[in-house]
């Protein structure tokens, strides 16, 4: 693993990520941090930078940025608006100073058993129209892993008729609506980094904004309904940057479809190619994966998706999403076409 440079790195991502055009609560802080990192009196925040850049090798610059955010703001949240308010940058550094120096050792913690686990209601979209359109073209049916699942909610929405047709006509495709399509489903199962997040992590995640509180509503929505609720699931504690624990996992469950969803970009690049390689080893046939990435690291808005299975061991780009709440427009990026001719999807035009 190649060493990074103090903590310029953490600075230069919250930079890229303070330049976002949405804001839905995060935004100031993100400029705020950039902006405490890039000069020489904000000690407390140069140490918990250095500090969480030694402590988590695997995680991506902008993964520790977000979980910074998310820690000040869980240790803190009644102090978490005078970080964003509109007094001047110095004062409000100098209130960030005072907030690490008495919360650091829960800050610490934080950084250390946690990731940002935030979980989107509406992200099995796209997989539940994939998966279908897949697996009703293979002759086994699908054992699937969600990766990073955070809340596991995703493995409980597919094959939900209810909520698909509830979210589907948010979302237009380049054919129109995707035809709700059932995917032949043996067993499901949710992984992510122990310990797992519960809902009390899991909004601490939602950036404090009304924007957030609804889509969190959505998530707890989807979650309370029976349909819901009844499906089972395996959930399993397990580090996806430990390449022998997953690929016991993988061939001890027969999984043969993993999703990830928000997941890779967490990792630092040479971790995130580790794992698509120990999926291409370990899962079984057809070995279908699905992996959705925000688009430059959340640097922009939307995100991409792409495919790969044991016949097509690259990763090809089918399409973006414009929101990367899976709200807006499905483009079609160069395997799109490829796709659907391969793995019909039924459009309903109008
Ligand atoms: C941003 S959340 C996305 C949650 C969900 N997939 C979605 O799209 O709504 C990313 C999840 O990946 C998990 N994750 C990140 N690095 C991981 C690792 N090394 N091992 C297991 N899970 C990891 C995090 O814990 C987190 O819950």
């Amino acid at each position: 693993m190649t060493p990074r440079p103090g903590a310029e790195c953490v600075r230069a991502a919250a930079s890229k990520l303070g330049r976002h055009p949405q804001d839905h609560g995060w935004r100031e802080l993100y400029r705020l941090l950039a902006h405490g990192l890039s000069r020489p009196d904000t000690p407390h925040l140069h140490d918990l930078a250095a500090a969480a850049l030694a402590g988590r090798p695997t995680s991506s610059d902008t993964h520790l940025v977000t979980l910074l955010g998310i820690a000040v703001k869980s240790v803190d949240p009644a102090g978490f608006p005078r970080l964003v308010d509109d007094r001047p940058v110095e004062q409000r550094l100098a209130t960030l100073e005072g907030l690490l120096s008495r919360h650091r050792r829960q800050i610490d913690q934080v950084l250390t058993r946690r990731q940002n686990s935030f979980t989107g209601a509406r992200r099995f979209l796209v997989p539940q129209v994939l998966l279908a359109a897949y697996f009703a073209r293979q002759e086994q049916p699908a054992t699937f892993a969600d990766l990073g699942t955070g809340l596991g909610v995703l493995p409980r929405q597919l094959n939900c008729k209810s909520l698909f047709d509830r979210y589907a006509p948010e979302l237009t495709w380049p054919g129109g609506r995707p035809a709700y399509q059932p995917i032949p489903l043996a067993a499901r199962y949710g992984v992510d980094r122990g310990p797992f997040p519960d809902q009390r992590w899991v909004q601490s995640c939602y950036g404090p904004s009304p924007f957030y509180a609804a889509q969190f509503r959505e998530l707890t929505d989807a979650l309370e309904r029976p349909e819901v609720r009844a499906v089972e699931v395996g959930y399993h504690e397990l580090d996806l940057t430990d390449r022998a624990a997953l690929g016991v996992f993988l061939r001890g469950q027969g999984i043969n479809a993993v999703n990830l969803s928000y997941t890779l970009y967490e990792l630092d690049p040479a971790s995130r190619a580790e794992v698509l390689d120990t999926l291409a080893g370990s899962l079984h046939p057809p070995g279908f994966v699905i992996v959705t990435e925000p688009n430059d690291g959340l640097a922009r808005p939307g995100c991409t998706v792409s495919v790969r299975d044991h016949a097509d061991p690259t990763l090809r780009r089918v399409c973006t999403v414009s929101d990367g709440h899976f709200t807006g427009v499905v483009r079609p990026l160069e395997w799109f076409d490829r796709f659907v001719a391969r793995y019909p999807i039924r459009f309903e035009r109008g």
